[in-house]
């Protein structure tokens, strides 16, 4: 048995990684500062520390474990909430990342896998990018993010620390908020369409995105824990291009009710499209994503539609 940190247990992703684990029969701890996640979601089992990862006197409470991994997921994951304050971002999303690093040194963890995002790339040709493509990111929350991967390369190369930054494309599944409407594409839409019976979509149906499962994104975490990364970023996607109309018409199909669209313009930082090369993660860990969109969206609708 180990004992690891999951950082964000409370929300979509650290939940799934943290119920995995314990699942696994692992001692997890996690901590969470309840922004958007839920006290009733951190999986049973869990010892649960509330507070804010860029909050050294919070992070302080973890000194009495030893950890072998640090999976830091914890973070705001919005583009356009990140213009609303970049400093909050910045903090959330960065200084949390430094103070977590330092402690896992401190307490000699050797390995630390963090939740980045494609968001890094900012606008891209329309073909799967590699992990070698120049990264403009386009909102302060892409910038937080990629200052974060510098700081884990820095990490590693001073203190020797096992670093690896999986580059989330868009994650969807059961368990995704679906009360927040500025943050998870596929919940958006679909909270709308129960919710409201309409859609209201900010930008346009052309835009294409590369949806990824969240099982399978926890596999891609889990893929790392026997595997020596050193320092890289790997895409943690599918390859396969989905255009928001795409994904429109298959939620408007599979919901047992009528919905109505509106098209509204977009919002800062948005990118165009973008879909992810997945070489690099598949040599690294041989990890592969398992589930096709129709086959996850039809398992997170039954979902939503029962938690309505
Ligand atoms: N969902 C996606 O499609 C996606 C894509 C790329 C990257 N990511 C990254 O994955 C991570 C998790 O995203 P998610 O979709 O699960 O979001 P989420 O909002 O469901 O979960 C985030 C969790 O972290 C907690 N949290 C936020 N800031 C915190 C802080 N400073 N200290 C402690 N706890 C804090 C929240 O309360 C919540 O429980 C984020 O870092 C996000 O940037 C997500």
């Amino acid at each position: 048995m180990a004992t690891y940190l999951v950082t964000g247990a409370a929300g979509f992703i650290g939940g799934a990684v943290a119920k995995r684990l314990v699942h696994q029969g692992h001692e997890v701890v996690t901590i969470d500062n309840f922004s958007t996640g839920f006290r009733e979601a951190v999986p049973e089992g869990v010892h649960c520390i509330e507070g804010g990862c860029q909050d050294a006197d919070s992070i302080r409470q973890l000194d009495k474990w030893s950890f072998d991994a640090v999976f830091h997921i914890a973070g705001q994951s919005s583009g356009e909430i990140s213009f609303d304050n970049p400093v909050y971002d910045l903090q959330t999303n960065t200084q949390s990342t430094l103070l977590l690093l330092k402690h896992a040194v401190a307490t000699g963890c050797r390995k630390f896998l963090y939740a980045s995002t494609m968001s890094v790339y900012g606008d891209q040709p329309d073909k799967p990018v590699g992990e070698d493509a120049v990264a403009l990111p386009k909102s302060f929350y892409g910038v937080g993010k990629i200052a974060s991967e510098h700081y884990l390369r820095m990490y590693h190369e001073h203190y020797g620390i096992d670093c690896a930054a999986l580059r989330l494309f868009n994650v969807y599944g059961p368990g995704q908020n679906m009360q927040n409407l500025r943050q998870g594409m596929v919940s958006i839409y679909l909270a709308q369409a129960i919710n409201n019976r309409h859609i209201l979509v900010k930008g346009s149906p052309d835009r294409f995105r590369d949806f990824v499962y969240i099982d399978d994104v926890v596999d891609a975490f889990l893929s790392f824990l026997p595997v020596s990364a050193g320092y890289k970023f790997y895409n943690v996607a599918t390859g396969v291009k989905t255009t928001v109309g795409m994904l429109l018409e298959e939620i408007r199909k599979a919901v047992p009710f009528q919905t109505t669209l509106e098209f509204a313009s977009g919002t800062p930082g948005d990118q165009f499209g973008i879909t992810g090369d997945i070489s690099a993660i598949a040599l690294a860990t041989g990890w592969q994503p398992k589930t096709h969109l129709d086959r996850g969206l039809h398992t997170m609708i039954q979902w939503a539609l029962q938690h309505e």
